[in-house]
């Protein structure tokens, strides 16, 4: 018999290599594998015979609602052993990893969390945007842009008043509003970056200020899941020389495989 066991793991933000070694040797050790729409699949690669199940989202709609999935969770870990519920970014950074963990906990499960690298540290930093960076911002606020009621989030209005650089997620269909938030607070010439996909290989970006990004978003067809990031970090940021290289292919990478 298997212990059964969760383990909720953060898959880094899309860059295959943006994952940590925890992580991977977790994967080598899963029997079933439950992951997410943000999961680049690639990393099912450092899980060979695991079973792997898809929960996201397709073409905009839920595979399994949360419900299901932990149902799913449970189901699996007493019928199989060890399952990793791997996540995109973190699993605590508006992923609903802390959930799924309380949930187990009253059928005797084992858990334990591995973190993730968050797409909103990763993904400004692929591009050259620091969060914090001194004389331009102190401190930086990591906001969802929609809320479980589908609403805007109202910290994007106290945050809209401070000087901190301002990083919303899940931001794309609030955009209009999140542009009044930071009009109203007097803001319409604060810079704005916008990073689609970001550390994948199609990644889409777009820069303006708060008065001219609806349009930039338009001119580039930007969507989701994109990063809104909002503050002086922008135009202070540095230029990176290099473009995104994926280690993958490169024979050290594939050796790295823990039983
Ligand atoms: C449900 S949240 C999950 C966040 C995740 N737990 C993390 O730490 O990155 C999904 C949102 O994260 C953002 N996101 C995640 N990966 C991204 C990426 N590679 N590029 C741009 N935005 C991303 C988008 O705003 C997306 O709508």
């Amino acid at each position: 018999m298997k212990t059964a066991r969760l383990t909720v793991v953060g898959a880094g933000p899309g860059d295959p290599d943006l994952i940590t070694l925890k992580a991977i040797k977790i994967l080598a050790l899963a029997d079933v594998i439950l992951y997410d729409a943000l999961v680049n699949p690639v990393l099912l690669e450092h899980a060979p015979t695991a079973e792997k199940i898809f929960v996201g989202k397709r073409k905009g709609c839920y595979v399994y609602q949360q419900e299901q999935i932990n149902d799913l969770i449970v189901s699996r870990a007493l019928s199989h052993g060890h399952v990793v519920r791997l996540k995109g970014g973190d699993p605590f950074i508006f992923g609903r990893g802390s959930e799924e963990l309380d949930f187990v906990k009253e059928y005797g499960i084992e858990t334990a969390m591995v973190p993730g690298i968050s797409s909103a540290l990763a993904v400004p930093a692929y591009q050259g945007i620091p969060l914090t960076k001194r004389g331009s911002a102190e401190s930086f606020w990591v906001i969802t842009g929609t809320t479980k009621r589908h609403t805007l989030s109202t910290d994007v209005a106290l945050a809209a008043q401070s000087n901190a650089t301002v990083a919303i997620l899940m931001g794309m269909s609030k955009l209009s509003e999140i542009v009044s938030a930071f009009a109203k607070a007097g803001k319409e010439k604060i810079p704005v970056a916008i990073i689609q996909n970001g550390t994948r290989e199609d990644e889409k970006t777009g820069f303006g200020t708060i008065d001219t990004i609806e349009k930039v978003v338009e001119e580039n067809q930007l969507t989701s899941p994109a990063i809104i990031v909002i503050g002086k970090v922008v135009e202070n940021r540095s230029v990176l020389s290099k473009n995104i290289t994926h280690l993958q292919e490169q024979p050290s990478y594939k050796e790295v495989r823990y039983a």
